[in-house]
């Protein structure tokens, strides 16, 4: 496979690891309106190593589909290792370690931001994925740390640099703590201090909901690219209106035709590269969120929840549409 390297420059941003939605029809939309690189949703080494249902799926890629980095997750560094030379053995040569993610699931394993709270698991875990995966093919994705006071809190400042040492190859950080989840506000300044710990690539993530959250952050911290997460799921054309922005124009709201005709698309892929009965499932819940500030969207969400079919979901982008005026 050729070795090409990731972009980590501002007018190239980022689709972040978003669980249940970073999936193949999803990425290759973002790719399509800009995305640079995207990343898998997190995918548990364990679940890889012993087959989980469903682990196969998360793993589906095309050609298109490159850069694209695989995020995993796990506290044993022996699992971890073992997970990318299998991930390596299918071409796969980016890699991403979760060491952000708060859900109890997750944390009451020892994996995602409970890394925090054992720093020498977490660098061990680190120097493993680096010896697999190749010094600079592998990032990890922070959080500011476990709590906001104690022993465990802000220990990106500990793991960052160590991490950096150890030969990865960029660093994300969220800057909430892992207690925070998603109240309270992303702590920006923390990105630029990061900026200034580390000579390795910073990418930004936490509270990008617009293009113009994601420029001003850049201009802000001075990182080297930023993800955008529940911004992109809003709407993919994040990627468009900030490549646009970056270089000085000024990005048009998409009209509610080509917002339909995203979802129409969506649907397309959607089901020709997962199963019908996912890619409806997936588009039931998908659609009120690329709708969600546009008059008519109560109806549509009750329209597209009550689908049993295809046609259904026609009738009710259908309906949507007459109700704008389009046809
Ligand atoms: C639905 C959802 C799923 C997520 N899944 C992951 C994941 O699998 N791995 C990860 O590192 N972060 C995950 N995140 C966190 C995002 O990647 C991102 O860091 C976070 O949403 C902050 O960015 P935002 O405020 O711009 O959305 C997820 C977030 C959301 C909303």
């Amino acid at each position: 496979m050729t070795c090409i390297s990731l972009p980590f420059s501002p007018d190239a941003p980022w689709l972040a690891p978003l669980a249940g939605w970073s999936d193949l029809p999803f990425r290759l939309l973002c790719r399509e309106a800009g995305a640079s690189v995207c990343c898998t949703e997190m995918i548990s080494a364990k679940g890889l190593i012993y087959k989980s249902p469903g682990t196969a799926e998360l793993l589906a890629t095309v050609p298109d589909d490159t850069p694209l980095v695989v995020q995993l997750f796990g506290a044993e560094a022996s699992f971890m290792e073992e997970a990318v030379y299998r991930l390596q053995e299918r071409g796969f040569q980016w890699f991403d370690c979760n060491m952000g993610c708060s859900v109890p699931k997750v944390t009451r394993t020892g994996a995602g931001a409970a890394m925090c709270r054992d720093l020498d698991n977490a660098l061990q875990v680190g120097e493993a994925l680096v010896r697999a995966a190749g010094k600079g093919h592998v990032g990890f994705k922070l959080r500011l740390g476990w709590d906001a006071s104690g022993p465990d809190a802000e220990t990106w400042r500990t793991l960052a640099p160590e991490l950096a040492g150890l030969g990865a190859g960029w660093l994300t950080l969220h800057p909430r703590t892992a207690k925070q989840g998603f109240s309270g506000s992303a702590r920006h300044s923390a990105l630029r201090e990061l900026k200034s710990l580390v000579s390795i690539p910073v990418v930004a993530s936490g509270d990008l909901m617009c293009a113009e959250d994601g420029i001003r952050c850049l201009r802000e911290t001075g990182v080297d690219t930023v993800m955008y997460a529940r911004g992109a799921l809003r709407d993919p054309g994040i990627f468009t209106a900030h490549r646009i922005l970056w270089n000085g124009g000024i990005p048009e709201k998409a009209s509610v035709s080509a917002i339909l005709e995203r979802i129409r698309h969506h649907a397309h892929l959607a089901t020709k590269l997962t199963s019908e009965r996912a890619a409806l499932l997936k588009m039931r819940t998908i659609v009120p969120r690329y709708v969600h500030d546009i008059e008519g969207v109560k109806q549509l969400r009750l329209d597209v929840i009550a689908c049993r079919n295809w046609e259904d979901f026609a009738a009710a982008l259908q309906r949507f549409a007459a109700f704008h005026g389009l046809s």
